[in-house]
């Protein structure tokens, strides 16, 4: 049964987009479950840089299945203009299908989740603006529209009888004007369902099916463990499962459907948005880190903050989710610095802490324990000759870092990724997944 799971260890952006495409290479079978357009995954092909929010990275890859699963909120505009982006690059975006069951992000999902952030002041979660928080909330609530509902006009009619009047007072007692009549979105959302009929299907039958027949199937995560909406520092978080929990639910797959679980790791820390971020720097080093390793968010620009690798958020999202190995990405940013930083444990209270604290609260007092090593240069790490010799030709003291992520954390690392390119990636697993 050859699956496998994609999952960001950090706070999203750990470069799950590259990974996912580089292992997409492969799978048969690409399916997201969770999240919506609030993902930004960036994939480099040769020249070419394309961002993806909503549709699953498969979809970049010719013949590959891309399924957007039940678990997904699926904004229905965005996904238009991803298919028609993608269709500009010569891709036909024919290989997409959509759960009947995912959730709907509506119009005024976007202007709640704006006004709620508004209400929440200067204690504001930075969310991405596109309407997540609402539409689960909704979900969740039972007030929401799925996508199945979209290719039933009666039904249609009926759900949004009950659901736009709690809406309109809603809207109301936020201070907000919805500017949307019923019988005009009913309209709307009836043209998207006739756009979106030939993708809309039953995905949980289709991803099943193609587990039994032995295709390839690769789980591909969105943000990150620490943006998951229970193991995360909640309340600034997403509002979905991001670790490897979330599949079955998201997927509609069983526990015993998901064989290997790869954790993406960037080399050094970084998160949109606010919340704790216990080695977060706030000087010349967090700069650099952000200049160099490109650290603007890929769906709303936001600069992101930047620190060093923090040790015990790895080792949360390895048990959460089982992690079976790393995926460690950016190394090529940390070249050049005469020493690194690695977070080991926490100092909360003047009580060494090595297991990711509940409250956020706590955590605003708690302060990293580090170990150093030494740096590497860039110049003793031609990429041309790592992509000829493999792990062997780079630096040693990034081999050391490596090693001291691999002893930290208790599982192997099996790809190294030292640049943007789908080349500049060493491979190290036993190839069970590969052809
Ligand atoms: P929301 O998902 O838009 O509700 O935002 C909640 C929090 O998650 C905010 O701090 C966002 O910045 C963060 N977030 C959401 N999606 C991503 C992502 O793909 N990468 C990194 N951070 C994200």
């Amino acid at each position: 049964m050859p699956t496998l799971a994609v999952i960001g260890s950090q706070w999203g952006d750990e470069g799950k987009g590259k990974i996912t495409d580089y292992l997409a290479e492969d799978a048969d079978l690409v399916v997201r479950f969770q999240g919506g357009a609030n993902a930004g995954h960036t994939i480099k092909v040769g020249n070419e840089v394309i961002a993806l929010h909503l549709l699953p990275s498969g979809i970049i890859r010719e013949g590959v299945l891309s399924v957007i699963g039940n678990g997904l909120v699926v904004d229905l505009e965005q996904l238009k203009n991803e298919l028609a982006m993608l269709r500009k690059t010569g891709r036909s975006g024919e290989m997409l299908r959509i759960s009947d069951r995912a959730n709907v992000v509506l119009p005024y999902h976007r202007l709640l989740d704006g006004a709620e952030e508004r209400a929440r002041g200067n204690k504001g979660v930075g969310t991405t603006g596109r309407g997540i928080g609402p539409c689960y909330a909704d979900k969740v609530a039972r007030a929401g529209i799925r996508m199945g509902d979209l290719l039933d006009e009666v039904y249609l009619w009926e759900r949004l009888d009950t659901i736009f009047p709690q809406k309109e007072r809603l809207a109301q007692s936020l201070g907000i004007k919805l500017d949307l009549e019923k019988a005009s979105l009913l309209r709307t959302l009836l043209e998207y369902g006739n756009l979106y009929r030939p993708y809309i299907t039953d995905t949980s039958v289709l991803v099943n099916r193609a587990i039994q027949e032995g295709k390839k199937v690769m789980f591909e995560g969105a943000q990150g463990t620490m943006l998951d909406i229970d193991h995360g520092t909640y309340p600034y978080v997403t509002s979905s499962n991001c670790t490897a929990a979330g599949i079955c639910n998201g997927a509609g797959v069983p526990p015993s459907a998901v064989e290997e679980v790869i954790g993406v790791t960037k080399a050094y820390t970084t998160r949109v948005g606010a919340g704790p971020f216990v080695t977060e720097l706030h000087d010349a080093m967090g700069l650099h880190l952000q200049n160099v390793g490109g650290e603007f968010g890929t769906t709303t620009g936001r600069p992101r903050r930047c620190g060093w690798l923090d040790m015990v958020v790895v080792r949360h999202a390895i048990r959460l989710s089982g992690m079976t190995s790393l995926a460690v990405t950016k190394l090529d940013v940390l070249s050049d610095l005469p020493t690194l930083k690695v977070c080991v444990a926490y100092e909360i209270d003047g009580q060494i802490v090595e297991d990711f604290p509940a409250s956020v609260f706590r955590l605003a007092r708690a302060k990293p324990i580090y170990e150093e090593l030494e740096g590497w240069t860039a110049a003793s790490s031609k990429p041309a000759d790592i992509i000829r010799k493999g792990y062997a030709a780079l630096p040693k003291n990034m081999r050391k870092y490596l090693d001291f992520i691999t002893t930290s954390s208790g599982i192997p690392i099996g790809i190294v990724s030292f640049g943007k390119g789908r080349e500049e990636t060493i491979d190290l697993r036993r190839r069970t997944w590969s052809r």
